[in-house]
């Protein structure tokens, strides 16, 4: 995998971690995106690029959009959408591919745009992406501009910080609490926040089970967003190793 270290530059960093507190997932819009949004996305979606990976963005219709998980309701109003696509040829792509897939809603959101992943409520038949051999669309990410009142951050339900961190995050530094927050608050399928989070000596630790491949890239996005400490990510490579971690001296 591409360095996610190096993914961002410091204006990047900056906006986009400021987007992580406004975005939430948006199911109602209420006009298509213009030509500048459609033309600023496209030039998002091309420039975050990590190696068996990658986003296409597309014009929909909305009976893409089908019922309710969790009793979110349907998807309305929405005509564009970002494919995720990952490619089984590259090893860990599936993560790579929520890392771009987070970028472009933090992207969306730092512009006043509406987003929300879809793995789940979408009609896969009706898809037509041109993909290259071994490529999959693991999901889509509807976009707008949202109706009014349908975005409201303040709603969000999250598992309390310390049921995430497996120490004591309040001994952390100040750096890997805001990063550790920052995790806290990024989108996962069905909601489930499927991550711990540790630190261990130089290493800040984001586990996930496999099966929650994307996910765990959205949470490295949105930690990657908050660091500042020069740090290098790794992954574990046994069942006995976390799944990644951020690894820098001077967070020790
Ligand atoms: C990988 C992934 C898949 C998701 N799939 C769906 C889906 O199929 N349908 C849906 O309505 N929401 C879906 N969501 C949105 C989540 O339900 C939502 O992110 C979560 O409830 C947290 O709410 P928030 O995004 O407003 O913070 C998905 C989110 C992620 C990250």
């Amino acid at each position: 995998m591409a360095a996610l270290e190096k993914l961002f530059n410091a204006e990047q960093k900056h906006r986009l971690s400021d987007a992580v507190a406004r975005r939430v997932s948006c199911r109602s819009y209420a006009a298509p995106l213009t030509a500048l949004d459609w033309a600023s996305l496209s030039y998002a979606a091309g420039r975050y690029q990590m190696p068996g990976a990658r986003l296409h963005l597309l014009r929909v219709d909305e009976s893409l959009f089908t019922g309710t998980l969790l009793s979110t309701g349907r998807v309305t109003g929405c005509t564009a959408a970002a494919a995720v696509i990952a490619s089984s040829a590259v090893s860990r792509s599936k993560i790579s591919a929520g890392i771009l897939g987070e970028a472009l809603c933090l992207e969306a959101a730092s512009m006043g745009l509406g987003s929300c992943w879809m793995t789940g409520t979408y009609r896969k038949k009706q898809l037509s992406v041109p993909l290259h051999d071994g490529e999959a669309v693991l999901g889509m990410i509807a976009l707008g501009r949202p109706a009014e009142g349908s975005i409201q951050p303040g709603n969000r339900r999250r598992k309390p910080l310390e049921r995430l961190c497996r120490s004591d995050v309040r001994q952390w530094p100040e750096e890997l609490r805001r990063a550790a927050r920052a995790v806290q608050m990024a989108p996962s399928a069905m909601n489930l926040q499927p991550w711990s989070m540790d630190l261990n000596g130089s290493r800040f630790v984001i586990d996930a089970s496999d099966r929650a491949q994307l996910d765990l890239g959205i949470a490295m996005c949105h930690a990657e967003l908050l660091l500042h400490t020069p740090h290098v990510w790794r992954f574990g490579s046994t069942w006995r190793e976390p799944a990644a971690w951020a690894d820098s001296a001077a967070l020790d």
